[in-house]
């Protein structure tokens, strides 16, 4: 990919996300990792009421750069390559983060590793999870409210599904059908020891 067209990528991401929280001398960065409907952008969301992080979104950000968005895998790289440049930055700058993404192999987390260790920031690893039949219903539910009575969503559920790697490092777990209060103070905690 050509440089500059990487730097304007970066810089209309940056754009999208708006206002930042203000920097701190060691910024934290958050990794959530889970399938599709297992309420990672929920889960994200709760955090970030109680923490002043800005929550990267991949979704969010896939549709700045691309409308519509075809969710291909040229797409996908490009789109990361630009997310991990502005993690990057914003880590630099001290603004402490939420990735929110399905990041389920452990090659992909790896990248995020290498930031993190790199810049000598402190990294929280987040695996979301779910039942199946409680994603199947909350998939159906969301693409209901958009107007979409298709099974698309279940179906990628589905295909991605095998993909899913273990984290080898350590990290939280928590199961969204669940009360999820414990977990999100637990995270709270270790973010600000
Ligand atoms: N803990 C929860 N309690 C209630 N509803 C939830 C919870 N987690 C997720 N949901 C709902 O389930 C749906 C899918 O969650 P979402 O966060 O969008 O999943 P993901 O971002 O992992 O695809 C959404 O409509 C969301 O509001
Ligand atoms: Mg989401």
């Amino acid at each position: 990919m050509e440089h500059t067209q990487l730097i304007s990528d970066v810089q209309r991401l940056t754009e999208s996300v708006g206002e930042l929280p203000e920097p701190l001398a060691e910024p934290t960065f958050i990794v959530v990792s889970g399938l599709p409907g297992t309420g990672k952008t929920y889960f994200c969301n709760k955090l970030a009421e109680r923490l002043p992080f800005v929550i990267l979104e991949s979704d969010a950000l896939r549709k700045a750069l691309f409308s519509p968005p075809s969710y291909n895998p040229t797409e996908s790289s490009h789109l990361f390559r630009a997310i991990h440049h502005l993690i990057e930055r914003f880590l630099k700058k001290g603004i402490p983060l939420i990735l929110d993404a399905t990041n389920l192999s452990e090659q992909h987390r790896e990248y995020l590793y290498s930031i993190a260790d790199r810049l000598d920031v402190k990294l929280i690893l987040v695996r979301v999870e779910a039942p199946p039949q409680v994603v199947y219903e909350r998939l159906k539910t969301r693409q209901e409210n958009s107007g979409n009575k298709s099974d698309a969503e279940w179906a990628v559920y589905q295909r991605m599904k095998p993909s899913v790697q273990k984290i080898r490092r350590n990290h939280f777990a928590v199961d969204t059908s669940q009360d999820i209060t414990p977990v999100l103070d637990k995270i709270v905690r270790e973010a600000r020891r």
